[in-house]
C-alpha cells in the first residue's frame, strides 16, 4: 500500500496522548492516522481530497468507531469544515500517496503509461488541459515556477510543436529528448511532472492555506508537524514557522516581523529533520523528506 514516511519522527513530535484530538490533514493510506490511534487512546479527524482515500478510511472507522472521523476535503478548507473545537495536533504529509502513484490511470507517474491527469480530487483541469490548451509562455512559466526547470522554454516550445499529447509516456519521452540525462538515477522528466502536478492541484496555495488554518485550529501547546518532499514546499513551511515564531527579521535581524511576545508558534527545529539511512534504504521514496515542527504558543 503506502510506506508512511518518517512515521517514528511524526509520532515523537506529535506525541499522541490520551483524550487528545489530532488532525491528519493528508490521510492517504491512513498510515499516520492508524499509528496515532494505536499510540494512545485519542481521536483522529482525517482529511483527504481524493475520493479513493475515503474508501480506505472505512476500515479505520469500523475499527476505531467514534475515535476516528474522515472528511473528503482539501485541507485548505479545514478551518471552515471541521468541528469547531481546539485541536492538540495537526500533521501534514504532503504530496501523493503510493496508491495514487502506483495507478497508471491517475497519471501521476512517468514510469508507466497513463492519461495526463494528475488530479488528486478528480475535479478541475487535468495536466492534459495544460499541455494541450495553454499558451507556450504560460507552460514555460509553470515549468519554471513549480519545477525549477532550467529548460522550461525549450520544453514548452517542443510541447506546442507536438500537441496533442495525451499520455504520460509521450510527455516524458518528449522532455527527455530535450533535457537529456543529467545524472544516474534521476529522470529528466521529474521536474516537468512535479510542476504540472503542483499546478493542477494548487499544492503550494493549499499548503499556505493549510498552515494558516492550523494556526486557527490548534490550542496552546498543540503540535504542528509537516513532512514535505521538495524545496518549494519546505521553503513555505520554513518561512511560515519562522515568521509566526518571530524569528524572521525584515529590516534588520534585530527587528523581527512578529515581535516575539506576539508569536503564535514556538519553533522546535531550526534545521529540518530527515529520514534515517535505514529508512532511506528500505523506502527510497523517503529520501527527500524534511520534517519541521512547532508548538502553538
Ligand atoms: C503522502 S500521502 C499521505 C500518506 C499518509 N500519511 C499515510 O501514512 O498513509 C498524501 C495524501 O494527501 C492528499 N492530499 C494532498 N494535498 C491535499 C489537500 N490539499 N487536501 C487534502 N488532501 C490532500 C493526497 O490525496 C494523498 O492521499
Amino acid at each position: 500500500m503506502h510506506n508512511s514516511v518518517m512515521l517514528a519522527e511524526v509520532l515523537e513530535t506529535l506525541s499522541p496522548c490520551e483524550s487528545e484530538i489530532y488532525i491528519d490533514a493528508t490521510f492517504g493510506a491512513g498510515g499516520y492516522s492508524k499509528a496515532i490511534l494505536e499510540k494512545a487512546n485519542c481521536s483522529v479527524v482525517a482529511l483527504d481530497c481524493d475520493p479513493e482515500a475515503y474508501e480506505r478510511s472505512v476500515s479505520l472507522k469500523n475499527q476505531y468507531g467514534n475515535r476516528f472521523s474522515f472528511y473528503e476535503s482539501r485541507f485548505g478548507h479545514m478551518a471552515r469544515i471541521l468541528p469547531a473545537q481546539e485541536y492538540d495536533g495537526v500533521v501534514f504529509d504532503l504530496g501523493v500517496s503510493s496508491p495514487q502513484l502506483n495507478q497508471a490511470a491517475r497519471g501521476f507517474t512517468f514510469k508507466s503509461e497513463g492519461p495526463l491527469d494528475m488530479r488528486m480530487d478528480k475535479k478541475g483541469i487535468r495536466a492534459a488541459d495544460i499541455v494541450n490548451t495553454f499558451e507556450e509562455k504560460e507552460i514555460a512559466h509553470i515549468l519554471w515556477t513549480y519545477g525549477e526547470e532550467r529548460c522550461s522554454r525549450a520544453i514548452a516550445r517542443a510541447i506546442i510543436g507536438k500537441r496533442p499529447l495525451e499520455t504520460t509516456t509521450e510527455l516524458a519521452d518528449l522532455v527527455r529528448s530535450i533535457v537529456g540525462f543529467e545524472r544516474k538515477g534521476f529522470d529528466p522528466a521529474t521536474r516537468t511532472f512535479q510542476a504540472l502536478r503542483l499546478y493542477v492541484n494548487d499544492e503550494l496555495g493549499e499548503l499556505e492555506r493549510g498552515l494558516d488554518a492550523s494556526e486557527k485550529l490548534l490550542k496552546t501547546g498543540g503540535r504542528l508537524v509537516v513532512v514535505s518532499f521538495h524545496s518549494l514546499e519546505d521553503r513555505i513551511v520554513k518561512t511560515f514557522l519562522k515568521e509566526k515564531s518571530g524569528s524572521i527579521s525584515q529590516l534588520s535581524r534585530h527587528f523581527p516581523t512578529v515581535p516575539r511576545e506576539q508569536a503564535t508558534f514556538i519553533l522546535k527545529n531550526k534545521k529540518a529533520l530527515t529520514p534515517s539511512e535505514d529508512e532511506i534504504q528500505k523506502n527510497p521514496r523517503s529520501r527527500s523528506a524534511r520534517l519541521r515542527w512547532a508548538i502553538r504558543a
